[in-house]
């Protein structure tokens, strides 16, 4: 076990007001209607602990980026309400998460009875890890449990300063997160694949020079497979890019050169994509074979392939990997213990514009067929938080993975091998 501080397990419960920092920053649709309760599910096992031993359980969570001033577009309380549904008991909503009102529902709550606060971030007070601020956050109870893994990469009140007020231990949720992506970085089985899809490099940099470090295969797909393509001389039409990521994806490219030379490692850029003008129903699509001539050449055979077929045109966008790329990509995961996804191969936002894989998610869909043993081996999958796991969600596959993280910018962090403040100001065991 790599988890090291103490837990909700480790303390007595009964008769205590426990604060309770959960992450329930979940999408919300224009009608103000949750449309993704993953985080939510994920903490019910910590709330419900806590309730069964006896504690009155007082929640507070961020909801969006509201900064720092009361927005009722970023209001929790459609969180109370679908709370208690998932949890099947009442559950009370003050409409701030300090002051009197909230002092006067936190002190008397009864034992096994639980009170959602009001959005910390209507506080700037919250994002600048005010201690005044933490303290009266503190002020609302007798103990402190972290279990919002996917902010504890953030120093703020409720995830840093309000543990210098009250004892400080986490919850099941928090616990479980740390201790299953630590122990994949450290201990992989292998063969360890990271596949790392999504738009910016600069937001995975650190992890994917980790993963050079760790990893017997590295693959790219995504919006950041067209930077590194573009870094290494290719035109890729107008496909989206990060142009200011390009001398990043050149330092990668070159860590990756050298690991190559010091044993069995591949980095894997894809060797061919789905191109299309447009991101629509009714954008025509091509396969684009520009490294891989296997395609074009099968196609065309006696004939040369054309010298489109290789080419990505100026007004085409790379959408997705090609074939070739996917059935590589996959077959690799045949061959691996372990695999960490994080990102998209390619957009998979047109899900519902032709049924359930759109045009350009065939690369993401042959992935998540292969890591979840539809081909034969099934290795221990790890699918890093983000825009993933709605994907994934949506197609009802949360169960078919062995960890799915809450956490966008947190499991990145945890996986980079950098320390969490919120993690690490919790009391040791
Ligand atoms: C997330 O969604 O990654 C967490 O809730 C953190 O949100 P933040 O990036 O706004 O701090």
């Amino acid at each position: 076990m790599s988890f090291t501080k103490k837990t909700i397990k480790d303390v007595d419960l009964n008769g205590k007001q426990v604060l309770l920092r959960a992450d329930y920053n979940v999408p919300l649709d224009d009608r103000g209607q949750i449309t993704d309760d993953y985080r939510l599910q994920q903490s019910l096992p910590t709330v419900r602990y806590m309730l069964g031993h006896g504690a009155a359980v007082v929640i507070c969570s961020h909801l969006g980026r509201p900064d720092g001033k009361p927005n009722p577009k970023y209001s929790l309380l459609p969180v109370a309400k679908r709370l208690k549904e998932l949890l099947g008991v009442e559950v009370e909503f003050a409409p701030d998460c300090v002051g009197e009102r909230a002092k006067k529902a936190a002190d008397s709550l009864q034992p096994g009875h639980v009170l959602l606060l009001e959005n910390l971030r209507f506080h700037e007070e919250e994002e600048t890890n005010d201690a005044e601020f933490a303290k009266q956050l503190a002020s609302l109870a007798q103990l402190f449990v972290q279990d919002g893994f996917g902010v504890v990469h953030r120093a703020h009140a409720s995830t840093e300063a309000v543990t210098r007020f009250l004892p400080s231990v986490a919850g099941l949720l928090l616990e479980r997160e740390v201790d299953t992506i630590t122990n994949v970085m450290e201990n992989p089985n292998r063969p360890l694949v990271a596949v790392v899809g999504g738009a910016k490099i600069a937001d995975k940099i650190e992890v994917l020079k980790r993963f050079i470090n760790i990893a017997d295969i590295v693959a790219v797909g995504g919006a950041m497979a067209n930077t590194f393509l573009q870094a290494t001389g290719m035109k890729i039409g107008k496909s989206k890019t990060e142009i200011d990521d390009v001398p990043l994806a050149k330092e990668i490219l070159e860590l990756a050169k050298e690991k190559s030379k010091n044993g069995k490692f591949v980095f894997y850029l894809p060797q061919d994509g789905v191109v299309a003008n447009k991101i629509d129903r009714a954008a025509k699509t091509r396969i684009v074979d520009w490294s891989a001539h296997v395609i074009a050449d099968i196609e065309n055979y006696p004939k040369r392939p054309l010298r489109e077929s290789g080419l990505v045109e100026s007004d085409e966008m790379i959408l997705d990997v090609g074939p070739f790329s996917g059935a590589f990509i996959a077959g690799a995961v045949q061959l691996a213990g372990t695999v960490v996804w994080n990102g998209a191969l390619g957009v998979t936002e047109t899900v519902g514009l032709q049924g359930p894989v759109g045009p350009f998610a065939h690369g993401t869909e042959l992935l998540v067929e292969a890591m979840t043993g539809q081909f034969g081996n099934r290795p221990f999958s790890l699918v890093g938080g983000g825009d993933t796991v709605g994907y994934i969600e949506s197609r009802g596959l949360l169960q078919a993975f062995n960890h799915v993280s809450t956490g966008g910018g947190a499991s990145l962090e945890l996986m980079s091998g950098r320390k969490l403040p919120g993690v690490e100001a919790l009391e040791n065991k």
